[in-house]
């Protein structure tokens, strides 16, 4: 097994035992899973989402409900596969009626997906949604530039990470095409920054 496998199933059974989170009661009553991430621990590209919906939970796989439909709706629009990015979440845990998450769940939380980034060192990390924008750009010393959402969909933010150059891209979350399809657009055409790194 490689050394990055090693690394994410340590991660994956601190989370499993995670009974300090608040989301651990709701997350065992419901006989749900935590959603730890999935795709290639070798992605130049890593999306970093908010939180698990109902049907993530249930399976344990990201993005795989109906704004994951808009994702790969996304993806396919730019020409990347699925298969060569790698896709997470802040919190790794279902929020109760898939309400935002809490300031506690994201301090939980947080030092899972910084793991995650220092085992796989991505290129370039997608935020999606205001959440795991703030989350994202504050950890990458960008916190002055931080904007709402609205305004910084679509931008790109070369910084320096522990490892080296880093783009952050801050990117509206697929839910909002969930919610009103008419922004489908919108959203492709935000992707479209993504192009420059295939
Ligand atoms: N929304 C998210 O932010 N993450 C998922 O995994 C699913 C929906």
């Amino acid at each position: 097994m490689s050394a990055k496998k090693d690394s994410m199933l340590i991660i994956e059974k601190e989370i499993n035992d995670l009974k300090k989170s608040p989301l651990y009661e709701y997350r065992t009553t419901n006989k749900y899973f935590p959603v730890i991430g999935e795709g290639s621990h070798n992605a130049k590209i890593m999306f970093v989402g908010e939180a698990p919906g109902r049907n993530e939970a249930k399976t344990g796989k990201p993005f795989c409900g109906a704004a994951g439909k808009v994702l790969d709706k996304l993806l396919d629009h730019v020409n990347i596969a699925r298969d060569s990015i790698y896709i997470t979440n802040i919190v790794k845990d279902r929020p109760p009626e898939n309400r935002d998450p809490t300031p506690r769940e994201i301090e939980v939380y947080g030092p899972f997906l910084d793991r995650q980034i220092e085992i796989m060192k991505p290129r370039v990390i997608v935020a999606l949604g205001r959440y795991s924008m703030g989350y994202i750009m504050e950890k990458f010393g960008l916190g002055d530039q931080l904007e709402p959402i609205g305004k910084a969909h679509g931008k790109v933010y070369a910084t320096k990470s522990s490892y080296g150059e880093i783009d952050i891209v801050t990117l509206y979350h697929p839910c909002m095409a969930v919610y009103n399809p008419n922004n489908l657009n919108n959203l492709k055409k935000d992707m479209e920054v993504l192009k420059k790194y295939e």
